[in-house]
Order: C-alpha cells, then structure tokens, then sequence
C-alpha cells in the first residue's frame, strides 16, 4: 500500500511541477515498498539515489522558472531548497555508514515534501500562473 497518496489539494496548478512533485511521490512510494517488502540495501540504496537526484533536478527547474519570471519570493524559496539539499546529504552520508534508521530517510523525505509543497511552493501559484499564461 502506498505511503502517500496522491491528493488534488496537493496541486500547485503549474502543469509541469505537479507532474515533478507525482513522480516524487511515487519514488516515496517505492522507497517505502521497497523497505516494506524487506529488499536489499543495494536496491533501497538505488531508490534513495534516484529519489535525491530528482529532488535536487526539481529544484533546480522551480528555481529556473522562477527567475526567469522575476518571482519575487524567489530568495526565501531557494533557502528552504538549499536547506533541504543540505539535509538530504547529510542523511544520505548515514545511511552510507549504516548509521540512519532505516525509515529515517523515507519518514524526512515524506513530511519534507509534503509540508513544502504546502506550505512553500503554493504560495508561487497565484504569480506564476498569472505570468506564464
Ligand atoms: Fe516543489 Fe520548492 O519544491
């Protein structure tokens, strides 16, 4: 059963993040399955992998986009994202040393997301749905 379902409340309207932020849900999933149905540390380790990976190329298209329209916001968002990759480095050095409790990872990428979708990305919305158009 999957961790996180998919919810339209969790839509930020701009067509090509809310394709991003599915497919970084479904990596949860399957971060999560995999721990669930006991796979090896090699296989998680390749999820965690590509899991990290995507979230950092994410960031990377919010930030372009962002710039490139002048968002004014832009300063305080890209903070949270450094913060976050910061966190996700540090977290994927234990689970290198065997030193992460193995849903540590899955449990921070999880709420991370979530309460950043909510409560940070949301509020680009209303301005890059005006300007895109
Ligand atoms: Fe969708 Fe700001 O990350």
């Amino acid at each position: 059963m999957a961790l996180i379902k998919w919810d339209a409340k969790l839509n930020v309207n701009v067509p090509e993040f809310d394709e991003e932020h599915k497919k970084l849900v479904q990596m949860i999933n399957s971060l999560h399955d995999a721990m669930k149905s006991g796979k090896g540390k090699e296989l998680l380790t390749k999820i965690l992998d590509e899991a990290t990976d995507y979230t950092l190329k994410h960031f990377v298209h919010e930030e372009k986009i962002m710039v490139q329209y002048k968002y004014p916001e832009y300063k305080e968002h890209k903070a949270t994202h450094d913060e976050f990759a910061k966190k996700i480095v540090e977290l994927r050095n234990l689970h290198d040393q065997q030193r992460l409790p193995s849903n540590q990872m899955l449990n921070t990428l999880n709420a991370w997301l979530i309460n950043h979708i909510n409560d940070v990305d949301k509020k680009y919305s209303p301005f890059l749905i005006k300007v895109m158009k």
